[in-house]
C-alpha cells in the first residue's frame, strides 16, 4: 500500500468556477478525477473529451479519467490525446478490455480497471498484468452524492492481496468520516466529490480528508 493520493471528483465542482477551484486544489491534491458517462453503462451523462482538453490547458496535474461507458475502446485514444494521464475502464463492459488496457499502456499512460460494488474481484484476474490501478466503486456508478455501499468494503483487502503495491482507488460516498475504513483495508487513492465540494473551503476539506485517510493506514 502506497502513499495516499487524493483525487477530487469534478462531477461535483461548480462548473462556472472550475478553473478557480482547480487552482485552489492544486497545492493540496494529487490527481483530478473526471467522470465520463454515456447514459448506457450508467443512467446519467457525464463529461466528455472536451473536459480533459479544457483542463489540460489550465493544469499540469494528473488527470484521472473514469470511463463509465459501454464501448471504451473507441475513446481511449481521444482521451489520451486530450491529456488524460490515467484512463480507467470497467471490467463489466462487453468490449475488448485487454485491448483497451494495452492501448493505454502503449500510449505511455496508466491503465485502470474498475469494478462495481457487486462484481467479483476474481473478474479482474485475467487483466492484472496490464493494469496499473484497480478502482473499487463504493457506490453504484452514475451519480455523485450517494451513500457508500458497505458490501464493497470487503473487496478492498481481497484486491490489495491480488495486486501487491499497485494503486487501489476507491470512489463513491467517501468523506472524512469514513475514509479511514477504506485506507485501513488497503485503498490508497481516494476519490471524493461531494465530500470535498460541499464545503465552502474546498482546500481545507481536502487536507482534512487526507489526514483522515493517512490516519487509517496506521
Ligand atoms: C460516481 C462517480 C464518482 C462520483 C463520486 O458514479 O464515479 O466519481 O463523482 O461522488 P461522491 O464522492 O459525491 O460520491
Ligand atoms: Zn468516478
Amino acid at each position: 500500500m502506497g502513499k495516499i493520493k487524493i483525487s477530487p471528483s469534478l462531477l461535483s465542482v461548480d462548473v462556472g468556477n472550475i478553473e478557480r477551484d482547480v487552482k485552489l486544489l492544486e497545492p493540496v491534491t494529487d490527481f483530478f478525477h473526471i467522470d465520463v458517462m454515456d447514459g448506457h453503462f450508467v443512467p446519467n451523462l457525464g463529461f466528455g473529451v472536451f473536459m480533459v482538453t479544457g483542463l489540460r490547458k489550465v493544469t499540469d496535474m494528473t488527470l484521472d479519467v473514469h470511463l463509465m461507458i459501454e464501448k471504451p475502446s473507441k475513446y481511449i485514444e481521444p482521451f489520451i490525446k486530450a491529456g488524460a494521464d490515467i484512463v480507467t475502464v470497467h471490467v463489466e463492459v462487453d468490449d475488448d478490455i485487454l485491448g483497451c488496457l494495452k492501448k493505454i499502456k502503449e500510449m505511455g499512460k496508466l491503465a485502470g480497471l474498475a469494478l462495481n460494488p457487486d462484481t467479483d474481484p476474481e473478474k479482474l484476474r485475467p487483466y492484472l498484468e496490464y493494469t496499473d490501478m484497480v478502482l473499487q466503486m463504493t457506490v453504484f456508478p452514475g451519480f455523485g452524492g450517494q451513500s457508500m455501499v458497505e458490501d464493497a468494503i470487503k473487496n478492498i483487502s481481497v484486491i490489495r492481496s491480488m495486486i501487491g503495491d499497485k494503486m487501489l482507488e476507491v470512489d463513491g460516498g467517501i468523506t472524512a468520516d469514513n475514509v479511514h475504513i477504506l485506507t485501513k483495508e488497503g485503498a490508497d487513492v481516494i476519490v471524493s466529490g461531494s465530500g470535498i465540494f460541499k464545503y465552502d473551503d474546498i482546500a481545507d476539506a481536502t487536507v482534512k480528508l487526507r489526514e483522515k485517510a493517512v490516519g487509517g493506514q496506521k
